[in-house]
């Protein structure tokens, strides 16, 4: 079993101590999935408010539905299709307050509302993105955004095959 402080002060800290947990979780398994779903377990217990987390992996030329947390996705979305595949694309994050307002957005679950999708590359190779979802409207801040890449940067050579 495993127990971790996580911190319910400021988001700051609150990324902080995700960035602690995560590189103790992930540092000596070498295999990408199992970190994937790790991850994807710590994140999803521990950021409030959330309806799914999880992985899309970059396989050939799009993205492939990889370890999550929620209601069953879609499985497979083009580069440059949606959240995801804009994020993939353009390697930039994407921090959208309100999905319905994202033109071409994919619905996977009704209950989506915001959404902010990091892009994840080692050595300047892209690997796929972190996706979270929420039920609320805005949810997502530039500290969500700050806290989530600095996430991805460590994890990111844990996460190539
Ligand atoms: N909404 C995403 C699709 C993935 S689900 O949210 C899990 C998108 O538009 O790319």
């Amino acid at each position: 079993m495993y127990a971790f402080e996580i911190g319910a002060g400021s988001k700051t800290e609150l990324y902080n101590d995700l960035l602690g947990a995560l590189d103790g979780l992930t540092a000596d398994e070498p295999d990408p999935i199992a970190n994937m779903a790790n991850a994807a377990a710590l994140i999803f217990q521990y950021l409030p408010d959330l309806n799914w987390a999880g992985f899309y992996r970059l396989l050939g030329d799009e993205l492939v539905l990889g370890p999550f947390q929620g209601k069953a996705a879609c499985i497979r979305i083009a580069m440059g299709s949606g959240v995801c595949g804009t994020a993939a694309a353009t390697r930039e994050t994407q921090l959208v307050a309100d999905v319905h307002a994202f033109p071409g957005h994919i619905a996977c679950d009704a209950a989506s509302a915001s959404e902010l999708v990091v892009p994840i590359v080692d050595q300047g190779r892209l690997l796929g993105v972190l996706d979270l979802d929420s039920p609320s409207r805005g949810r997502f801040d530039a500290g969500d955004a700050a806290g989530c890449e600095m996430l991805m940067r460590m994890l990111a050579p844990r996460l190539a095959g």
